[in-house]
Order: structure tokens, then C-alpha cells, then sequence
């Protein structure tokens, strides 16, 4: 088992304990100390019941709730709900919460846990690889608001992140492939020696073999680790994270969501460092190819309406659309992209 911290900014001592290995969400009990808390609430997307429930007999007594899956379930009204179970079976500031799902799940119980009785302690259990690898760490929380996604949110640090890997065995094709999108965009970021040893092993990180997928892993939360001690609240460092996802944001909405997240930022990736004359293109969409994702934007798709929506980003500034990307592997950086920059895309 490897044990990683995450030490915010403003923190002097780290915050949040990363634990990673094989089966460690069955050790709850005494990784965590659950005995020390008044009550323990399981929080969990109703998909993954068998986990769950795995979780609840290793820790003892729980109060369970499930939470339907789908991102519907990411909503104030959801938060409320969930508020008024938590009061009836008597939870108090003394009560840890343990989220237990993907990215909808830890988004969603983080906020709840940020906000409840103004704040208590929390636990995150992804079950996905993109939530162990980036959904989970470094403290976002977000419920969607207004029509659009993730517009209320605090940046709240889980006591601790548990990344079962033996829970990736289960784990579809697909989503799986989602997972490894983002890692892919945070070697070509940030970490060019990562990036070449995804390009050396990434048939047996597929295969999910050891000691593959566990070095994947662990390298992968490591990067993001660096990232937010020096910048958790998105204000420099932490904005190199959104490689492919000015255009994948795009890309995802307006498709209605029919194309996944991991997809979209696949289409995102290509297309920014297409726009944006990044030299390394071709190792990039290599390895997006070898994990079976897609590389172009769908014909269904204009200009004009990606542009547009490209426009309303929140991590915009001053009224320039901003894109992150890799100017070569591992030189991540974060560029203005102007429309004429754009239009290339569809010449
Ligand atoms: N998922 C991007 C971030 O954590 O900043």
C-alpha cells in the first residue's frame, strides 16, 4: 500500500491522506479509526451497492444512503434531501461522512459534507478510475445549478482519499478508458517522464496488470498532488488541469451528453493543440488511439455554436476563451485562443 499527503497552500500540515492499494476500502475501520466518530453515514451511488455494502460490513454499523445514479442526482434539492435523512437518523458535527461512487458521487457528498452543520469530516471511496485519479483529490466539491454544470461548489479537502484498486478489475472498457484520458492529459501537462512511461506500458496498464496499473496510479495522483499544493483554488497552477476541456466542455454539452466526459476531452485535447500549433500532437493522439478514443470533432458540430459555448466558460478571463495546453510534453501552459485560432479546425 502507498500512502501520499496533500498539504494545501494555506495549510501548514497536510490535510488529506491519500491511501492506495488493493482492497484498502475494506480497512476503513482501522485506517480510518471510524470508532472515533458518533456515527458513520455511507453515501452511495445505488449502482454500486455490492461495494457499499462490502464497506458496511468491514466497518460495522452504518447508516446507508443511496443516491440514484446519473447527474441529475447533483443537485441542491438532492443536498436537501440527503440533509433531512442525515437529521432524522441523528447525525451531528461529530459524523463522518464516506462517499462512495464516481466523479457524481464525491462531487456531491464532498459538497454536502462541506456544508453540512457548516462542515464535517469526510472520506471519498471513487469507484471509477477518473474519480481516483482527478475527481477525488485535491478538494473541489459542486452541485449543478442555474442549467449548468458545477456552478455551486466549495474547495474542501477530504480527511481522506481511499483508491481501492482492486475495484478497477470490475470496471467497463469505456470507463476505464475515460480514466486514462485524464491521465494522459496530466503527464502531457506536467510530467514528461510519466507521459513516456504511458507510452512504454500503456498495453499492460489496459491489460490492468500489476505492477502496471498500480505505478499508473500512483503516478497519476502524485502529478495532480504537486499541482494543487502549490495552487488548490484554480487561481495558476491548478488551470493547467483543464487540457481539452474548453472545447471538450463544448464538445460534451452540445452533444447533450450522448458523448461521455472522457471522450469529449479526447476531442478537446487534439482539437486545442491542433488550434494552437502544439508540436507534440502526434504522441498525444497516439496514445488517445491506443485507448480507443476519439480524436476529431463530431460533423454534427459547428463552429459557432462550439465558439459560443466555448465563450461562457468559467475559467474564462476578461473576455479571451483560454485553453491549456502542452506546448511539448510535459510544458503545459495556459493560452489565449482567439477565433481566428479556432476556425482552423474547420478550414
Ligand atoms: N478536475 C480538475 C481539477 O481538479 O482541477
Amino acid at each position: 500500500m502507498h500512502t501520499l499527503t496533500l498539504t494545501p497552500p494555506a495549510h501548514p500540515v497536510p490535510v488529506t491522506k491519500i491511501l492506495i492499494g488493493n482492497d484498502v476500502s475494506t480497512k476503513l475501520k482501522t485506517v480510518i479509526k471510524t470508532d472515533s466518530f458518533d456515527r458513520i453515514v455511507l453515501l452511495y451511488d445505488s449502482g454500486i451497492e455490492s461495494i457499499a455494502k462490502r464497506i458496511e460490513h468491514s466497518i460495522g454499523t452504518c447508516i446507508l444512503l443511496p443516491v440514484s445514479s446519473g447527474d441529475s442526482s447533483k443537485s441542491l434539492a438532492e443536498v436537501e434531501r440527503l440533509t433531512a435523512l442525515m437529521l432524522d437518523a441523528g447525525c451531528t458535527r461529530k459524523t463522518l461522512l464516506v462517499c462512495i461512487g464516481g466523479g457524481m458521487i464525491t462531487d456531491l457528498g464532498g459538497f454536502l459534507a462541506s456544508v453540512f452543520m457548516r462542515g464535517i469530516p469526510c472520506v471519498l471511496v471513487p469507484t471509477s478510475l477518473l474519480g481516483m485519479v482527478d475527481a477525488a483529490i485535491g478538494g473541489k466539491t459542486a452541485v449543478n445549478a442555474g442549467g449548468r454544470k458545477n456552478m455551486l461548489g466549495t474547495i474542501t479537502h477530504p480527511m481522506c482519499v481511499i483508491v481501492d484498486l482492486a475495484l478497477l478489475k470490475d470496471l467497463p472498457a469505456a470507463q476505464f478508458s475515460e480514466g486514462l484520458v485524464e491521465i494522459i492529459k496530466i503527464a502531457a501537462m506536467v510530467d514528461r517522464p510519466f507521459f513516456e512511461w504511458l507510452e512504454e506500458n500503456m498495453q499492460s496498464v489496459l491489460k490492468r496488470k500489476e505492477p502496471e496499473i498500480s505505478e499508473c496510479v500512483t503516478r497519476a495522483i502524485e502529478a495532480k498532488v504537486r499541482i494543487v499544493e502549490n495552487d488548490d483554488h484554480d487561481r495558476d497552477e491548478r488551470l493547467l488541469l483543464n487540457f481539452g476541456h474548453t472545447i471538450g466542455h463544448a464538445v460534451e454539452a452540445l452533444s447533450l451528453y450522448t458523448l461521455s466526459h472522457g471522450a469529449a476531452v479526447s476531442i478537446g485535447m487534439i482539437a486545442e493543440m491542433t488550434a494552437l500549433q502544439s508540436k507534440d500532437l502526434k504522441r498525444v493522439s497516439a496514445l488517445l488511439e491506443a485507448i480507443h478514443m476519439p480524436l476529431t470533432i463530431p460533423e454534427f458540430l459547428t463552429r459557432d455554436a462550439l465558439w459560443n459555448v466555448m465563450k461562457t466558460d468559467k475559467k474564462n478571463e476578461g473576455g479571451a476563451v483560454r485553453c491549456a495546453v502542452p506546448v511539448s510534453i510535459g510544458e503545459g501552459a495556459v493560452h489565449t485562443i482567439t477565433s481566428e485560432q479556432f476556425s482552423v479546425l474547420f478550414s
